[in-house]
């Protein structure tokens, strides 16, 4: 096995290492492979220093022993939560062109719709897909009850997503008319910070959520993005949870996954429409 330079801070072993893969993929689905040795040891070496433990075993053993207090910093400390606004756009495209044409005239007695953006990270994604349905011209929103469920694994994002403030830098993609419609710019400590219109977040019900655990969802999705979060877990995990995805959706619904995912020899229960989009099969 690879090991870390000597001389380092804390000690890790590769005993472990492998107890922390263990312990990520039985709470989070999340597997970690060797080379993400290094990453995990910067990022636990903070809980380390936060409650002044020396080793990693011993911060093995603290986890096991006060799993109530600590579990929830480990998983924060694992999760990779990079997104940005519109990112992989061509899916929100297919959103305005398909889907949503699709879904209005499918809606057209109850005009409910309902996505889920699962494994959301600090909120860009559901809100990209609130500012895609809130701008469609077929949803008259005084008419139509049209929500998001956002959920994450990570209570850190969450909190983030949930308050829905954001620097320049994380809005930079998003088009100057779109900008002065979903977000109100104002000065903080003399830093410029952007916070998300009302009228969006009402559309979004933020929720913590373990896809490993039993979901409490009632009711069944339009339409599931759930991009870059199944990149972390093995081919059986992954084929449990699509296979969930697919039970959570109503007939025909459409499931959204990552650039460099795909559910091809993965599950049987969607076909593939191209460009890692999905529709349920059965
Ligand atoms: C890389 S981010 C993807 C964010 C967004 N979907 C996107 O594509 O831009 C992956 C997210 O999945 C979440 N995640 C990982 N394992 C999870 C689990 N078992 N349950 C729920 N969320 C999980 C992480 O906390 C992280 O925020």
């Amino acid at each position: 096995m690879g090991s870390l330079p000597k001389n380092r801070e804390f000690d890790m072993t590769d005993r472990d290492f492998d107890q922390i893969r263990q312990l990520a993929s039985e709470f989070t689905g999340i597997s970690l492979s060797e080379h993400k040795k290094e990453m995990v040891y910067s990022r636990l070496a903070r809980r380390l220093r936060a409650l002044d433990i020396s080793e990693f075993s011993d911060y093995i053993s603290y986890l096991r022993a006060h799993e109530r207090e600590e579990l929830g910093n480990f998983v924060n400390s694992i999760t990779t939560n990079l997104t940005s606004f519109f990112r992989e756009n061509h899916h929100f495209e297919y959103l305005s062109s398909t889907v949503i044409p699709e879904l209005a005239s499918q809606h057209k007695a109850d005009k409910k719709i309902r996505g889920w953006s699962a494994g959301c990270s600090t909120g860009e994604e559901p809100y990209s897909v609130a500012m895609t349905l809130s701008e469609a011209p077929e949803f008259d929103m005084r008419s139509w009850d049209v929500r998001m469920l956002a959920t994450d694994l990570d209570t850190n994002v969450l909190r983030h997503a949930k308050n829905g403030v954001y620097d320049l830098d994380r809005i930079k993609g998003i088009d100057e008319s779109r900008r002065r419609k979903w977000f109100e710019h104002q000065k903080q400590d003399e830093k410029s910070v952007y916070h998300v219109s009302d009228k969006l977040k009402e559309k979004i019900t933020f929720n913590q959520l373990n896809l490993m655990k039993p979901w409490p969802i009632n009711g069944k999705f339009d339409f599931i993005f759930c991009r870059n979060v199944v990149i972390y877990f093995d081919k059986p995990t992954q084929k449990i949870l699509f296979d969930r995805y697919a039970d959570a959706l109503n007939e025909g619904g459409y499931l959204f996954i990552g650039h460099s995912e795909t559910l091809h020899g993965v599950t049987t229960r969607f076909k593939s429409l191209g460009r890692t989009i999905y529709r349920k099969v059965h």
